[in-house]
């Protein structure tokens, strides 16, 4: 398991940018339907893994990460998507 000292999202799935300092603690995201809480969820998968499920697991056919989030789209303008993730693992953690 780690920790999440700080999330600094910017052009990235429909968050213009945002930083949560979120000091290592657990934390719930919630808000009214379309304001970016599924995209901090993604853009924490995608700093880790690179990559985002919702946009191309099982049952998601007809969607994909470079029609349904052309900010992750790293043949057009990566520059422009940023996450940043500072983290920390417990000793002894893998
Ligand atoms: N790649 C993108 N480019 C532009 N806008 C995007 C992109 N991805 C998502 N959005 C927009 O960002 C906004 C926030 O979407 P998001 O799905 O994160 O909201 P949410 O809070 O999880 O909503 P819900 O409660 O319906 O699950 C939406 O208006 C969505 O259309
Ligand atoms: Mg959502």
């Amino acid at each position: 398991m780690i920790l999440i000292e700080k999330l600094e999202i910017a052009e990235f799935r429909g968050i213009k940018t945002l930083t949560l300092d979120l000091n290592k603690k657990s934390f719930g995201i919630a808000g009214p339907n379309g304001t970016g809480k599924s995209g901090i969820v993604d853009a924490i998968e995608f700093a880790l893994t690179g990559s985002i499920t919702r946009l191309g697991g099982a049952g998601t056919a007809e969607i994909s990460v470079k029609a349904h989030a052309p900010h992750v789209d790293f043949t057009k303008n990566p520059e422009k998507a940023i996450v940043k993730l500072t983290a920390r693992a417990p000793k002894g953690c893998r």
